[in-house]
């Protein structure tokens, strides 16, 4: 694997590997990373010959109020299963690199899309990821980028900004992956106590049980949303938002929608912990 620091340096070799007619696939990430992203990885093998994945902490999607500087950075151990994954290039860079200047352009996403949900709770969350994708997305030239499902929102937000921006890149979704008692794999659950740990898997089972509850007939979401958030606030969790909403768009379904997806985030302890289901 080729590790590069600069984008001068990334290009050029990206550009041998076009003209050797190589196709680039790409996956884009935070670090920390686990085998929700090396899933991603191999996935990539479907989409070109050339894989490419980054590391760079996004300043500009973290909130004042958000664990930037206590994000887990483990770039060792992470180029370790990149190089494992089979990956042929990575990108590095710091912020100088890419935040040369202080970001001035800056992609505003579908007003709704940005401001429901995660966007509700992380102001600017989702113009810092949309903006950053992009220039990614400007530097690496990616025939295909794969996004995981475990941030849905994210994934439509992406794959939106792609199809009204004209970029010819097939945004491709990566099912998520989960602990063996059913805890989305993430970055942040290295944060968890060890009690806590036990206990964060029932995000999951609360999700799979309201599934099983709208495939039995229930139609009252906002019964079902309201009595889920009571249930977590009873074993001492803090959730913000448990939606039953459309995939197409986000928005709240009424009775006879059909293609839904229930959506949650919640803090457990200080750890903020997001997940979601398609029904
Ligand atoms: P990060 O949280 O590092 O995630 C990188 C990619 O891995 C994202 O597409 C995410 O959805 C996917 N992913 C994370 N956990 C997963 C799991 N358990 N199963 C499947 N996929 C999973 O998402 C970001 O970074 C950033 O916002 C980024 C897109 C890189 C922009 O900064």
């Amino acid at each position: 694997m080729q590790t590069h620091s600069t984008v001068a340096s990334l290009r050029a070799a990206l550009d041998a590997e076009r003209k050797a007619g190589k196709r680039i696939a790409f996956v884009p990430t935070m670090g920390n990373l686990h085998e929700g992203h090396i899933t991603l990885m191999r996935g990539a093998f479907q989409h070109g010959e050339c894989i490419v994945s980054s590391i760079f902490v996004n300043r500009l999607q973290f909130g004042p109020k958000d664990d930037f500087d206590r994000y887990p950075r483990t770039f060792e151990a992470d180029c370790a299963r990149l190089v494992d994954a089979g990956v042929h290039h990575l990108f590095a860079p710091d912020e100088n690199e890419l935040y040369p200047t202080p970001q001035k352009y800056i992609v505003e996403p579908d007003p709704f899309l940005q401001s429901t949900l995660e966007g509700e709770f992380r102001p600017g969350h989702f113009h810092g990821v949309a903006t950053v994708v992009l220039k990614l997305f400007n530097i690496v030239q990616p025939h295909a980028a794969l996004f995981g499902k475990k941030d849905y929102q994210q994934f439509m937000v992406l794959s939106n900004m792609v199809r009204e921006l004209n970029l010819r890149i097939d945004v491709v979704p990566g099912e998520t992956v989960r602990a063996t008692d059913g805890l989305a794999l993430s970055s942040r659950n290295g944060y968890l106590s060890e009690k806590e740990r036990a206990e964060a898997p029932h995000l999951y089972r609360l999700l799979v049980a309201m599934r099983d509850k709208i495939l039995a007939g229930a139609r009252d979401y906002e019964d079902l949303q309201a009595e889920a958030m009571a249930e977590l606030v009873s074993r001492g969790w803090a959730p913000q938002y448990i939606a039953v909403r459309r995939r197409s768009d986000l928005k709240s379904p009424t009775a006879h929608d059909s293609g839904l997806v229930i959506l949650a985030a919640a803090f457990l302890g200080t750890t903020r912990l997001i997940d979601n289901l398609e029904v």
